[in-house]
């Protein structure tokens, strides 16, 4: 998507590493906040630098984008003609709705706003909104300038326009935007991962195993797996004929949830890129190809 002006509003840890994509992939950039525009644009060129040494942007594509680059210290003036808006700044309700409001007035209803927020739901900061139906949550993991995850969640005036919108704009940025349904504690993933931290400090607590083994174990095991086909397509791998013969397999009680996961699996296999295999055996071949890349990485092979 080219011709899309995109605004961070707040450019932290969070918003200088999303206006760093932003700006690699062609959006007119600008970048709001409080701190004077030295520091944003001192904050900007670290990222792009640690870009450049971790190989993800060419030096003259990271001093390119920064030419191009915008600042900031009026917001009205900065989200004038704005498609697309981040908000990144600090977690606290009522400053980010009323920083909506004043954007709001600027843009009417045609500006989509997301919020990078970890814990607030989008019906909260959508409430008394002047649009909106053009407020969601587009929450992104750290490092946000490297991970491409997005997870999107509406409130409950959130139009499906919006949803969809917000999905071809991060696409456009390099992002992988995913949706979540419902607002949930810890959206997607967050509950996953808060999950395998708890149920690891517990093992070293147990004295199961010691912290430099447990990471191990993640890292050379279950890690590599999900980093390459997910969790549910990774289980469906490991089995003959995968979700359909799963309770079979492991000798457990039969559920119609398995049928759903392996429709799941079977759409998710036809959507891959071709590239990356659109059957069983394709995928498992990119997943093979994939590990001997990590395995070099980590010097096993
Ligand atoms: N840090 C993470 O790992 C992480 C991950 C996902 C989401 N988030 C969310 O992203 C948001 C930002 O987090 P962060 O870690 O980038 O914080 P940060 O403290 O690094 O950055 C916040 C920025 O907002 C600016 N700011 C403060 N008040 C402002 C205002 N009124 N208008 C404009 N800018 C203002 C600050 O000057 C600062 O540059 C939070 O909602 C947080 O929950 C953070």
């Amino acid at each position: 998507m080219s011709n899309i002006k995109a605004v961070f509003v707040g450019t932290g840890m969070i918003g200088a590493g999303l206006a760093a994509n932003a700006m690699l992939n062609g959006y007119e950039t600008v970048l709001y906040d409080v701190v004077p525009q030295e520091k944003m644009e001192a904050n900007i060129r670290h990222i792009m630098d640690i870009l450049v040494e971790a190989g993800a942007a060419t030096r003259q594509q990271a001093d390119d984008a920064l030419a191009a680059c915008q600042y900031s210290n009026d917001l009205e003036q900065a989200v004038q003609g704005a498609d697309f808006i981040q908000e990144c700044i600090p977690e606290r309700l009522e400053l980010k709705k009323s920083t909506y409001a004043t954007i709001q007035k600027v843009t009417g209803p045609d500006a989509i706003i997301c919020s990078s927020t970890s814990k607030l739901f989008p019906t909260k900061l959508q409430e008394g909104a002047l649009y909106p139906q053009s407020i969601l949550v587009g929450h992104p993991y750290n490092p946000s300038y490297l991970l491409p995850l997005i997870e999107l969640c509406g409130g409950e005036q959130t139009s499906p326009q919006t949803i969809e919108k917000a999905k071809e704009i991060y696409t456009g940025m390099g992002k992988v935007a995913v949706v979540c349904q419902k607002e949930i504690y810890g959206f997607i993933v967050n509950r996953l991962s808060w999950a395998a931290l708890e149920a690891a400090k517990e093992c070293v607590r147990d004295g199961v195993c010691t912290v430099e083994d447990m990471d191990k174990a993640i890292m050379f095991g279950p890690g590599m797996r999900m980093a390459v086909t997910g969790q549910l397509l990774t289980i469906s791998l490991g089995v003959d004929g995968g979700f359909r013969n799963i309770a079979e397999k492991y000798g457990e009680e039969p559920t119609p949830w398995n049928e759903v996961y392996a429709q799941g699996v079977d759409q998710e296999i036809a959507n891959r890129d071709p590239s990356m295999g659109n059957t069983v055996d394709e995928v498992c071949k990119f997943r093979d190809r994939a590990f001997a890349e990590l395995l070099k990485l980590h010097k096993l092979l």
